[in-house]
């Protein structure tokens, strides 16, 4: 199908502009609909940067980043931003309603449509509670509601665009593990047939993704289960402990 949603990093390897030495060397992975991948590794691994190729905030030096078979270079970026949502690891609230907010992909959205994506994202609740529910207003950036609130407000966003491709960098960090744990199974539930990427910090979130990358220095040194990295994969053992 056309917009199936398969993505493959190709031995990609990028530096940003400017600098001597790439922070992605070689990256080769495939993810396909219905698929979850985890990226997981320490800081400044490159887990960003590497998120950041598929919807082209940068462009690698060597190497191809694919959706569905085609170069993300030869597609156009409208396209991609259709097909492709990334949450990014500082998600950003722009001073207006929360409805607003959460239309920001898809001006067209129903308030209905809103309601079913925040309550996958287990921001239902909180917004019910507010006196004028999707009427309420966020500040600039975001500063009246908490981390995780703006958390769960930046992954309703995404699900209203109605995906085939999620992204999510670091998007459940600032979330207790219990509704981390909720949030996780309600997005299986509706991301179903999609292709879903997610960087972590905490183990827990990704112990059931049937793909996990660990990357080190810009680089894939393991990858596998949770189950298949517990046995064979020292940096991610050490991960695991930390
Ligand atoms: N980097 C850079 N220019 C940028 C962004 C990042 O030079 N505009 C560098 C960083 O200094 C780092 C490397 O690229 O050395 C990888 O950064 P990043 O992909 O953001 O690392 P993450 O693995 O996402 O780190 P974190 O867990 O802290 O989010
Ligand atoms: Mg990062």
């Amino acid at each position: 199908a056309a917009l199936a949603g398969v993505v493959e990093y190709r031995n990609v390897t990028f530096a940003y502009p400017g600098a001597e030495s790439p922070v992605l060397s070689n990256i080769s992975f495939t993810a396909r609909p219905g698929q979850t991948i985890a990226i997981i590794g320490s800081t400044g691994a490159g887990k960003t940067s590497l998120l950041s190729l598929l919807p082209r905030l940068y462009d690698p030096a060597e190497g191809q980043v694919l959706l569905d078979g085609v170069p993300v270079d030869r597609l156009d970026r409208a396209e991609i931003t259709k097909r492709v949502a990334l949450v990014p690891q500082r998600p950003y609230l722009f001073s207006g309603s929360i409805g607003h907010n959460l239309r920001f992909g898809k001006t067209e959205a129903t308030d209905q449509e809103l309601w079913d994506a925040l309550r996958v994202a287990q921001g239902e609740s909180f917004v019910r509670e507010k006196k004028n529910g999707l009427d309420s207003r966020i500040s600039q950036g975001g500063t009246n509601v908490s981390g995780g609130q703006r958390q769960r407000l930046c992954i309703a966003r995404a699900l209203v665009t109605k995906p085939r491709v999620y992204l999510f960098d670091d998007s459940f960090s600032a979330l207790d593990v219990a509704t981390d744990a909720r949030l996780r199974a309600a997005l299986k539930r509706t991301t179903s047939d999609a292709t879903v990427i997610i960087v972590a910090q905490r183990i827990s979130t990704i112990t059931e993704a049937d793909q996990i990358l660990v990357l080190d220095n810009g680089r894939i040194v393991d990858r596998g289960t949770h189950e298949e990295l517990l046995e064979t994969s020292p940096t991610y053992q050490e991960i695991v402990e930390s």
